[in-house]
């Protein structure tokens, strides 16, 4: 424990995202810019992120599941990078894996351990392919809009967050506006994007892991026993090489710009479980196994003829709960 760095980061996040919040109130008088002011420092202010941080282990030990892979990752790579005070690099994930599997939830764990306010922080900034670039023909538009946006709001903060989701419905292209930001710089035009942290999440290279988790399965093998290194090297390259996505042939990977290619495994039927149970526990009822086996065995498993994963892993789970209670 370095308590001595811990307050050097808070005091640099005080003083590098409260400015803007000074700025929008200045119009309300010199009282209300101090009281809200004193009001934002508790409301916004990016929690100092512990070394070690417990917060973040705990979640991902009690909220992730059937994620080993994904959860040493990101835990180290979080916290390494909140605890280095001089990167030059902003920290840039891409969580890769079948739907259902827990990349949304990691995303929000990670946001939820750095800002008191999670994924409602200003600070972090989530853009859906679909929703927020959806026309081809725009995309020019797009390009330099998202360079705008990424460029001011790590202006207003340096510790700034972005998602990038449907990452596999995104214009192959429009990703690369953002890459010199995502590159080592002391600064860039006098921003510097070292604090910043880029997540990109992709349904893409989910057949690779599914196939890698199956091998193991047929060999006897623990899942547990899967690491990054049996999953990375033909994830990036697959996500590289699939022209439907928005990664194909991106200066991002190209140039190595990724930090880390993290998988997320196929969830399997005591997985799906786990989902259910927590889910009653979040809604306040008694978790019940006989209702969380009855909606486990209720998801479509695959591939065949193994059917050991869940196909949908638990996205559903929320709905079919209803209709067991
Ligand atoms: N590994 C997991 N651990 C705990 N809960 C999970 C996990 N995977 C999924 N869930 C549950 O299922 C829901 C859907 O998961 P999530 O949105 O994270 O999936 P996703 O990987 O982003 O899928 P998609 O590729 O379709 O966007 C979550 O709200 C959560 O309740
Ligand atoms: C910050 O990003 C949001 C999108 O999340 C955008 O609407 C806003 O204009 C950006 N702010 C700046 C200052 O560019
Ligand atoms: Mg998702």
């Amino acid at each position: 424990m370095q308590p001595k760095k811990q307050h050097v980061l808070l005091l640099i996040w005080l003083f590098l995202c409260s400015s803007t919040a000074v700025d929008l109130e200045l119009v309300a008088g010199v009282t209300i810019i101090l009281s809200s002011n004193i009001f934002f420092y508790f409301r916004e202010l990016p929690t100092p992120f512990r070394l070690n941080s417990p917060g973040l282990q705990t979640d991902l030990d009690n909220k992730m599941f059937g994620q080993h892979i994904a959860s040493s990752i990101i835990f180290k790579a979080v916290n390494g990078f909140m605890s280095n005070t001089n990167s030059n690099k902003p920290l840039v994930l891409s969580l890769h894996g079948w739907t259902g599997t827990g990349k949304n939830v990691m995303s929000r764990l990670i946001a939820e351990s750095i800002y008191t306010n999670g994924m409602k922080s200003r600070f972090v900034h989530l853009f859906t392919a679909t929703l927020h670039f959806p026309h081809r023909h725009m995309i020019d538009t797009y390009k330099s809009q998202l360079q705008q946006w990424v460029r001011g709001n790590v202006t207003n903060c340096e510790l700034s967050m972005f998602i990038f989701d449907e990452m596999d419905k995104m214009h192959p292209g429009l990703i690369d506006s953002i890459k010199p930001y995502l590159d080592y710089h002391d600064n860039l035009d006098g921003v510097s994007y070292g604090k910043s942290i880029f997540i990109f999440l992709s349904n893409a290279g989910g057949d690779i892991i599914t196939n890698t988790a199956l091998e193991f399965r047929k060999a006897g093998k623990y899942r547990e026993e899967i690491t990054l290194k049996d999953l990375e090297e033909t994830l990036s390259l697959s996500v590289f090489n699939n022209q439907n996505g928005g990664f194909f042939h991106t200066g991002l990977i190209d140039k190595n710009l990724v930090d880390f290619f993290v998988p997320f495994l196929p969830l399997e039927y005591e997985h799906v479980v786990q989902c259910a149970m927590a889910e009653m526990r979040a809604r306040n009822l008694e978790p019940n196994h006989d209702v969380a086996n009855m909606v486990a065995r209720d998801m479509v498993y695959s591939p065949k003829p193994e059917k050991l994963f869940s196909s949908t892993g638990c996205k559903t789970v929320q709905h079919k709960l209803n209709f067991y209670r």
